[in-house]
C-alpha cells in the first residue's frame, strides 16, 4: 500500500495531510525518514509518523491457485508435506486459504487476507455452490444419479440436493461434474462412496461464479475487481 494511504488509513489524518507530513520529513519507514509518497508499505516496514508507530490497514490481496495434489491447505504442517502457502509465497501479505481441499484433491482454492471474506465464505449459513470435476470407478447407472441428486446418508448426514452431470463416460470409469454448496469433510468423495462408486481424481473447478479456467497447477493468479465485488456480493 502507498505510503500516504497506509498513513490515513491508521485513521489518523488525511491522504492530503499525510502527504505534507511526508513531505516535512514527520515520517520514519524502519527507523529512516522517508519522503516519497508513493513508496510501497509492505507488511513487515514499521511505519513512524511524529515518533509514533502507526498500524495502517492491510492492502487485501485475493488470488486463485490452482493446487495441484499432494500439498495440505495449512500454513505449515508438522509432517513437513507441500503446503499451499508456498505456492504463493512470492506474495509478501499473508494470505490464508478459503477453506479446504483434501490432500489428494487439485484444483481451485481462494486464498486472501481478509479474514472478513473468509468468515462469509465458509459460513456454514452462506455455502456457495462448489463445483467439481471428479472421475469414478464404473458406470453411474441413472439410479445412482437420482440418489446423488435427491441427497446421500455420508453417515449421519444427509446431503443436500446436488447437481450432477455426466460428462463422459465408459465402462472402466465415469467423468462427472457435481455442485455441492456445503461443505463436510471429503463430502464428495464420500458421496459417491455412498453411491458406490469410488472417486479416482477429484478436481475443483469453481467456486460460485469463479472458474479456474486455465490457470495451470501449481500457479495463482489475482481476482480481478469484478470477481471480488462478486464474492463481496454473495
Ligand atoms: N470434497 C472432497 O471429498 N474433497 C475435497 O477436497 C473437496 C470436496
Amino acid at each position: 500500500m502507498r505510503l500516504n494511504k497506509y498513513i490515513a488509513s491508521a485513521g489518523i489524518c488525511s491522504r492530503r495531510k499525510a502527504d505534507d507530513l511526508i513531505a516535512n520529513g514527520n515520517v520514519k519507514v524502519n527507523g529512516a525518514v522517508m519522503r516519497e509518497m508513493g513508496f510501497d508499505v509492505s507488511e513487515n516496514d514499521r511505519v513512524q509518523v511524529n515518533g509514533k508507530l502507526i498500524q495502517g490497514e492491510k492492502e487485501k490481496v485475493y488470488v486463485v491457485v490452482n493446487k495441484p495434489l499432494g500439498y495440505i491447505t495449512s500454513m505449515d504442517d508438522d509432517k513437513n508435506r507441500a503446503t499451499v502457502a508456498e505456492l504463493v509465497a512470492d506474495i509478501p501479505e499473508r494470505l490464508f486459504p478459503v477453506g479446504r481441499l483434501d490432500y489428494n484433491t487439485t484444483g481451485l482454492l481462494i486464498m486472501t487476507n481478509d479474514g472478513q471474506m473468509t468468515y462469509s465464505l465458509t459460513h456454514p449459513k452462506h455455502e456457495v455452490d462448489k463445483t467439481y470435476v471428479a472421475t469414478v470407478a464404473g458406470i453411474l447407472s441413472d439410479k445412482r444419479l437420482a440418489q446423488l441428486r435427491k441427497g446421500v446418508d455420508i453417515g449421519g448426514f444427509v446431503t443436500s440436493p446436488a447437481k450432477v452431470k455426466v460428462l463422459k463416460q465408459n465402462p472402466r470409469s465415469t467423468v462427472v461434474e457435481i455442485s455441492i454448496h456445503e461443505g463436510k469433510n471429503r463430502q464428495v468423495r464420500k458421496m459417491f462412496a455412498a453411491v458406490g462408486n469410488k472417486v479416482q481424481t477429484l478436481e475443483r473447478v469453481a467456486i460460485g461464479n469463479i472458474r479456474l479456467g486455465r490457470l495451470k497447477q501449481g500457479h495463482y493468479r489475482k481476482l480481478t475487481r469484478e470477481e471480488i465485488q462478486y464474492l463481496r456480493s454473495l
